[in-house]
């Protein structure tokens, strides 16, 4: 299996490196992992869990390594207040909507040290229609200077809300970034309607909501089977299924096995039954 999926004219890695939680061991980390072979790197403008100037200082240092801005897929996202601590927010709290997604790219980008990104993701929905959509358009703007490659969202379990903010954007999200957990029916209709719509859907909690899945006698046995971690068969499943699962390991002995993903396969009916778990009806 290639390491990389397609999604509207262009690729994204099928497994990301996230960057949440690691303060000023950011830069280090995000090193470390790039080094070790991931491409991609899930960030947001919330200095409350991430340190973007982190990941920015990393991508500075890999150049050289040889790794340049183009080998890598970067994705940030918007925080609208809510998320925000309210000491530290990245724009002018008083700013339109609109105008806070604007500074909070710009943050971003210099954070960054980058001219486009290729994700940009709304971290959580907004209280209404209204506000969503013009937070939405604000990031059509950047989408439309070519300046994020595509836009997403996050946070966003309802069915319907999704789908409305489909059907009105002029452009389309093609990334959702979600808690993939039981309380949600790991969201098997929302899985669904983003695959008829090729949408990505990304997981995060992935392993951390998720220790019944990963002690499972079927995972458990297919672990022994195959020789692999737990962890391994798990995120070797989810991309099987087109899923891009998160990864935010702040160790090199598990950057180098979920990266492990990619050089074994499972059987179909395995597959099937590790879905069966986490995808009620089928
Ligand atoms: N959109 C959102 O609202 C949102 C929310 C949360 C997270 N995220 C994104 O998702 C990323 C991942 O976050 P997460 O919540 O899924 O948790 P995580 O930070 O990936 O933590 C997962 C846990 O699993 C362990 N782990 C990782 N790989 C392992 C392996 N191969 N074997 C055994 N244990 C392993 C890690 O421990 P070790 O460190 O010891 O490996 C860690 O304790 C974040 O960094 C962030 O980018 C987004």
């Amino acid at each position: 299996m290639r390491n990389t999926i397609k999604v509207s004219n262009a690729t994204m890695p099928r497994l990301l490196y996230g960057t949440a939680w690691k303060k000023d061991k950011t830069a280090d980390l995000v090193t470390l992992a790039i080094k070790c072979g991931f491409r991609g790197i899930d960030t947001a403008c919330q200095p409350k869990h991430y340190n973007e100037t982190g990941v920015g200082e990393a991508i500075q240092r890999l150049v050289d390594e040889g790794i340049t801005r183009k080998d890598l897929y970067i994705q940030t996202k918007f925080t609208p207040l809510e998320g925000q601590d309210p000491f530290n927010i990245p724009y002018d709290r008083q700013a339109p909507l609109d105008e806070q997604v604007a500074q909070s790219f710009e943050v971003s980008k210099k954070n960054l040290g980058v001219s486009y990104v290729d994700g940009l993701i709304l971290h959580s929905p907004l209280k209404n229609r209204d506000q969503l959509m013009m937070v939405w358009q604000a990031m059509e703007q950047i989408y439309n200077r070519g300046e994020a490659k595509r836009i997403g969202i996050s946070n966003c379990y309802d069915l319907e809300v999704l789908k409305q903010l489909y059907e009105t954007a002029s452009v389309k999200p093609t990334i959702l970034q979600n808690r993939f957990y039981q309380e949600t029916d790991y969201d098997h209709e929302m899985r669904q309607w983003c695959q008829e719509q090729k949408m990505i859907y990304q997981s995060f909690w992935t392993l951390t909501a998720n220790p019944h899945i990963l002690s499972n006698e079927i995972v458990q046995r297919a672990a022994q089977t195959y020789q692999k971690t737990t962890a391994q068969i798990l995120f070797r499943v989810l991309v099987e299924i087109g899923v891009v699962p998160l990864t935010g390991t702040c160790s090199e002995k598990h950057m180098k096995e979920d990266l492990e993903i990619f050089n074994f396969s499972l059987p179909l009916n395995i597959v099937q039954e590790i879905e069966s778990l986490f995808t009620p009806y089928l």
